[in-house]
């Protein structure tokens, strides 16, 4: 049976941790259906390490609706999560609209970066029906403003905005929140303060969950990796193996 939101925030009160990767395509994600994770993102990660795009910023709801209808065709248990992509949520009416598409394509839920700003837009894509998962600190949809990738809440006066956007969040109806390269300590406390799941990715290890892009996981993508990431396998080095072993037997005429 499906996992629902119901059963992340079950989760956290029996201090369970949430476990959470992405997936993009139908062999992926029927591979971590089977391993059994909470919940797949479809994200817009895809932009980076599918696309070859150098951020998240040109993907658009065609690509996400794509790979949603991909991933879902291999889910049977999971929870699927797709992130609304940048220039999705112009107005709290369209995201409401584009978070009714991604659902018909097989997602689960939908995921939006940004806090208090976002409240009336968590609030009609609720009022939908459509759980939304919440996403703060690091926003890699605004990584051109701010000119790159740093740790959120160092300061006391960043730290205590994070906070307060993770609590209107809360309120707003959001089913989870994750949690990126936010400043470890601050984690624990936005985690102290929700009732609700926090899923952190590079903010720590005491989040009520993590998430990681299955790329950086499977080493899936060597030209860049993140320092929070552990590499628990050599895709890569496997495919460039296999592709020369293949090549060698072809020009040997044993292929
Ligand atoms: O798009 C994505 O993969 C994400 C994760 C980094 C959380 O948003």
């Amino acid at each position: 049976m499906k996992i629902s939101a119901q059963d992340l925030i079950e989760s956290k009160r029996e201090g369970r941790k949430l476990a959470s990767l992405t997936a993009y395509d139908y062999p992926t994600a029927r591979l971590l259906d089977e391993a059994g994770l909470d919940l797949i993102l479809v994200g817009d990660s895809l932009g980076m390490v599918v696309l070859g795009y150098p951020d998240t910023t040109m993907v658009r709801m065609e690509d996400m609706l794509h790979h949603t209808r991909a991933v879902a065709r291999g889910v049977t248990r999971t929870w699927v999560v797709t992130d609304l992509p940048a220039g999705s949520i112009p107005t709290a009416e369209a995201a409401a609209e584009n978070a009714r598409r991604l659902v018909e394509a097989g997602a689960d839920a939908v995921k939006i970066e940004g806090g208090h700003e976002c409240v009336r837009i968590v609030e009609a894509i609720r009022q939908a029906d459509i759980p939304v998962v919440g996403h703060l600190g690091m926003l890699p949809q605004r990584v051109r403003e701010e000119g790159g990738y740093r740790i959120k809440g160092r300061s006391e006066a960043e730290a205590d905005r994070i906070l307060t956007d993770s609590l209107a969040l809360e309120r707003a109806g959001v089913c989870a929140i994750v949690l990126e390269l936010i400043h470890p300590p601050v984690a624990v406390e936005i985690s102290r303060s929700l009732k609700i799941p926090t899923i952190g990715i590079g903010s720590g290890p005491d989040c009520d969950g993590q998430i990681l892009v299955v790329h950086d996981v499977v080493g899936m993508f060597p030209w860049f990796r993140p320092s929070f990431a552990k590499v628990r396998a050599d895709v890569a080095g496997e495919i460039r193996r296999a592709a020369a072993e293949f090549v060698e037997a072809t020009r040997r005429g044993s292929g």
